[in-house]
């Protein structure tokens, strides 16, 4: 893969939700400063404003890195936490094990994870028990 022509990491803490969705906001700052089209940055925003608050609500802290390439941006999140035991089923639209305080405070539809699919090109999720979720994503233009 050629070299990203910009890159920054962030880190993103669990149960934060001061600050939750933070860096999603300031991504989207970044990349309208690329010259990115609306579309792109509005895809790109909504995947990584629902990567990000699942690491709020469900793990311990994570990585956040941005890459951008001349045709992609792409974004990894590396959280420590309990894993995604059945990935498949948290696909699912409306699967969701947000406890009532999460509920109370708009979360929990179970979409985010179907919206993050919805809204890139490429999505891989890879996760160990006990240890913490890997999402890789990435969506493409000038193609
Ligand atoms: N980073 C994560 N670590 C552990 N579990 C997660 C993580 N992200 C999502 N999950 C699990 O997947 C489920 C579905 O996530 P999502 O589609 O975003 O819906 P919601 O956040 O509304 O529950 C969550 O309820 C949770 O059980
Ligand atoms: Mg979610």
């Amino acid at each position: 893969m050629p070299e990203a022509i910009y890159s920054e990491k962030f880190r993103i803490v669990g149960n934060d939700y001061e600050h939750g969705g933070e860096v999603a906001t300031y991504v989207k700052k970044v990349l309208k400063e690329f010259g990115l089209t609306a579309d792109v940055v509005r895809r790109l925003s909504i995947a990584n404003f629902e990567a990000e608050m699942n690491v709020v609500m469900y793990a311990r802290a994570a990585e956040f890195d941005l890459e951008v390439f001349l045709d992609s941006v792409r974004i990894v999140i590396a959280d420590e936490g309990p894993g995604i035991p059945d990935i498949d089923l948290a696909m699912q639209e409306g699967y969701s094990t947000a406890t009532a305080e999460m509920r109370q405070r708009g979360f929990g539809a179970g979409l985010g994870l179907p919206n993050i699919k919805r809204n890139t090109d490429e999505l891989q999720i890879s996760s160990v028990p006990g240890k913490g979720t890997t999402l890789r994503y990435a969506v493409f233009f000038n193609r």
